[in-house]
């Protein structure tokens, strides 16, 4: 366990980093942060190495993991071409929360990629993680750092919670930035899919490279969604959870409900709201007006009910605009697709 500032200056100055990174290059699985959530990282051209974050989340082996990279030179090694609207991408997002899928070299290992043809990648806004994946001088493929089907860490207590003597080491950087997850977007074909909503909004990518699609099989039971990950249970606390979508007078209702059954209940709210409920935990999440805030604390609030006592959670909906598609979709997931409408 190391803590680092998280405003790394000079690499060379923290004993810490270089000590994580010569675990990662003896191919050891370290968790580190990133402007998302907490990735736990392995040496990426090595099978051994990778095998071990799968082990220690749990993680099923069909579920490729991300590669990060520290500098452009890197993309070089692990893909066969790079489409010129991925290099528009790059110029404007990295370092950031978008994930690209290119097609990938011969040579990656199948363990991270799951054996299909494409390798995602991308480069983090962070010093720590930055500092680190250079040093190490190798690609390193994370994962978030939570014992598979948890909610990501955005905070090393979350990663210890989870991994706690199942990995070689923590990297303490502080609280993450952004809260959710990169953006994984697949830019093989002639328009560009969104696979996965995160960090970077549609909104934000239109900005730059015009109309891109959502993959179908995000929104629907129907359609198998792209990207091996998203149909996964995810995020879960341990009490069932359960998306209110109306008034907080509708949420209200639902808790008396619950109540009257003798459940112990708890709201996920935000500051603007939580003056409107009586329920046994009240637990607040950002502010609707600023949505950034509720993604930034998203995680951190399911997991703070695993230390109460509730039976079930009732969370408010949010606006699915901007990061709040990203928010949306992470919730629906905690709550196994319960929601009820107003
Ligand atoms: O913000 C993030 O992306 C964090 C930090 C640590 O960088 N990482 C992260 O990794 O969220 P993970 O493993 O929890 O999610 C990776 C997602 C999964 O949904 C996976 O299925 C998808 O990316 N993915 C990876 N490689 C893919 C590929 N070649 N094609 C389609 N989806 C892919
Ligand atoms: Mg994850």
């Amino acid at each position: 366990y190391w803590s680092v500032d998280k405003n790394v200056e000079n690499e060379k100055n923290y004993p810490q980093i270089h000590e994580a990174a010569m675990l990662l290059r003896d191919g050891e699985a370290i968790a580190f942060p990133t402007e998302t959530v907490y990735g736990l990282g392995a040496d990426a051209t090595s099978d051994a190495a990778v095998a071990k974050i799968f082990e220690a989340k749990g993680r099923p082996s069909d579920n490729p993991l991300i590669v990060h990279i520290a500098s452009q030179s890197q993309l070089e090694k692990l893909v066969s071409d790079v489409p010129p609207i991925a290099r528009i991408l790059m110029e404007h997002f990295w370092p950031g929360p978008l994930t690209l899928i290119f097609p990938k070299r011969d040579g990656v290992s199948a363990k991270v990629t799951a054996g299909l043809d494409t390798v995602a990648v991308r480069m983090p806004d962070h010093d720590i993680a930055l500092a680190l994946i250079a040093a190490a001088d190798v690609p390193v493929a994370a994962p978030s750092a939570n014992r598979s089907g948890r909610p990501s860490p955005t905070l090393a207590s979350h990663v210890q919670e989870d991994l706690e003597g199942k990995i070689a080491g923590i990297v303490d950087g502080g609280a993450t930035g952004v809260g959710v997850e990169s953006t994984v977007l697949d830019c093989t074909g002639a328009v560009p899919v969104i696979l996965r909503p995160g960090g970077v909004t549609k909104e934000q990518l239109e900005e730059v490279i015009g109309p891109v699609l959502v993959d179908p099989g995000l929104e629907s039971h129907v359609e198998k969604p792209k990207s091996p990950g998203m149909k996964y249970t995810h995020y879960a606390p341990k009490a069932p959870l359960v998306i209110a979508d109306g008034s907080t007078s509708f949420v209200q209702a639902l808790i008396d409900e619950a109540r009257q059954e003798g459940l112990k209940v708890g709201v996920l709210t935000t500051a603007e709201q939580k003056g409107s409920y009586k329920a046994d935990q009240i637990i607040i999440c950002g502010k609707r007006e600023d949505l950034s805030t509720v993604a930034a604390g998203l995680y951190e609030a399911l997991r703070s009910f695993d230390s109460t006592d509730v039976d079930v959670i009732y969370s408010e909906a949010f606006p699915q605009i901007g990061i709040g598609i990203a928010v949306m979709n992470r919730l629906v997931k905690a709550a196994g697709h319960q929601v009820i409408k107003e």
